[in-house]
């Protein structure tokens, strides 16, 4: 499926973190790509992250998964929304769904979440830290939209969900399949399904904090201090100590001395850029493990280079490379190798299904860089034998 009526240059342009936008189905050829039993079925399984909300007299309650099977039995009149997080890492067609995304890079991609809803169900209002873009799948949904939230934004009281209070729409619309809702972050949003089976999937993105960038990145330059031969002596240190006025204050000059080692210590890009290629790339459901039991054989994967095999990556590992001079970085699922062809790099973080180009997969390297990332459980052999239709096991 592609986005066969949309104007990406002029989506960036106008609406991509700025405002929301409503897009009447853009694609050529919408079908749902997951049944509600199998997203059910999901719901149940351990290490799949999943919610259910209850629409009660009381109000909405909150459940976590996995949710025992007969729990749908159980459920009654009550509207209720179910939701599934990840699902691109357990079926090939959701995946498929970032795709047409990708204009916005991989490193700013998180998941696809998919909710199902009954009649006049819905997760209640709500800003989200991130932009997604909310594709109708499966019957109808009428959203309601407002303005840009903040911390200060009144919220319900509510033990479990973050809803806002006083909630006042600035814009309505009621999606078909097919139908895509981009909401920017901080934007109110309410969805309230219109009839049962109605399946929503958002393409979610990521988007680090200031705080998370300075504590992860601080923390790693504490710890490479830490490891350098003389660590205790690299210290403040004051040879040219003057007479000053007063024995309680902290001078400026002395604060400006502070200030410089703790900052020239973070200022290192090239290793920050190592550090944030790997920190970005770290699995967040890291429960699908593709790792031989044998580490790889570099003779076997030349070999099945050499015949023009391809390669098919862990869907849950996240993938990114840097450029560096004339070679690249290449993060796979934490890990970086240096010293990379670009364009293997390039062909690397191309797809599920990487096939390399003959020239590049008889380069001296790459049978090795292969060896490691199948050895580190982010690629395998295809074969071609695979059940595209199941990853999940
Ligand atoms: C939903 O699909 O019901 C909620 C999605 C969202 O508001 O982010
Ligand atoms: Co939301």
């Amino acid at each position: 499926m592609h986005l066969a009526h949309f104007d990406i240059a002029r989506f960036l342009a106008t609406a991509w973190q700025k405002q929301p936008l409503l897009i009447r189905n853009p694609w050529g050829d919408w079908a749902n790509p997951l049944e509600p039993d199998e997203l059910a079925g999901l719901a149940c399984e351990a290490g799949v992250e999943s919610r259910l909300i209850v629409r009660g007299r009381a109000g909405l309650t909150l459940e976590h998964g996995p949710l025992a099977e007969d729990r749908f039995a159980s459920l009654g009149a009550d509207p209720w929304t179910l939701l599934v997080q990840a699902v691109d890492q357990h079926v090939p067609d959701v995946a498929a769904l970032i795709e047409p995304f990708r204009f916005v890079p991989d490193w700013r991609i998180d998941d696809v979440m998919i909710s199902y809803a009954t009649d006049g169900a819905g997760v209640g209002p709500h800003y989200d830290q991130y932009d997604v873009f909310l594709i109708q799948g499966l019957g109808r949904r009428k959203w309601r939209v407002g303005p840009r939230c903040n911390a200060a934004t009144p919220r319900q009281p509510h033990a479990d969900l973050a809803l806002i209070a006083d909630f006042a729409a600035t814009g309505e619309w009621v999606l078909e399949p097919g139908d895509i809702l981009y909401v920017p972050p901080g934007f109110a949003h309410d969805g309230v399904a219109l009839g049962d089976d109605c399946m929503t999937y958002s393409i979610g993105f990521r988007a680090p904090a200031r705080g998370e960038l300075v504590e992860g990145w601080g923390a790693h330059v504490a710890d490479a201090l830490e490891e350098m031969p003389d660590a205790a002596a690299d210290r403040y240190a004051d040879p040219d100590l003057p007479l000053q006025d007063h024995p309680g204050e902290i001078t400026s000059a002395a604060l400006d001395r502070l200030h410089a080692m703790a900052l020239e210590a973070l200022a290192d890009r090239a290793a920050f850029a190592r550090w944030f290629g790997q920190m970005n790339t770290q699995a967040k459901y890291p429960e699908t493990d593709w790792r031989p039991e044998e580490p790889a054989d570099p003779a076997e994967v030349a070999a099945h280079l050499a015949q023009g095999g391809a390669l098919r990556r862990n869907p849950a590992h996240r993938l990114a490379f840097i450029r560096d001079g004339a070679a690249a970085l290449l993060f796979a699922d934490g890990q970086c190798h240096a010293g990379v062809q670009p364009a293997l790099a390039e062909a690397l973080c191309g797809g599920a299904l990487v096939l390399l180009d003959p020239s590049l997969a008889g380069t001296p390297g790459t049978a090795a860089l292969v060896t490691a990332l199948i050895s580190q459980g982010t690629l395998v052999l295809d074969h071609g034998d695979d059940d595209d239709d199941d990853w999940a096991d």
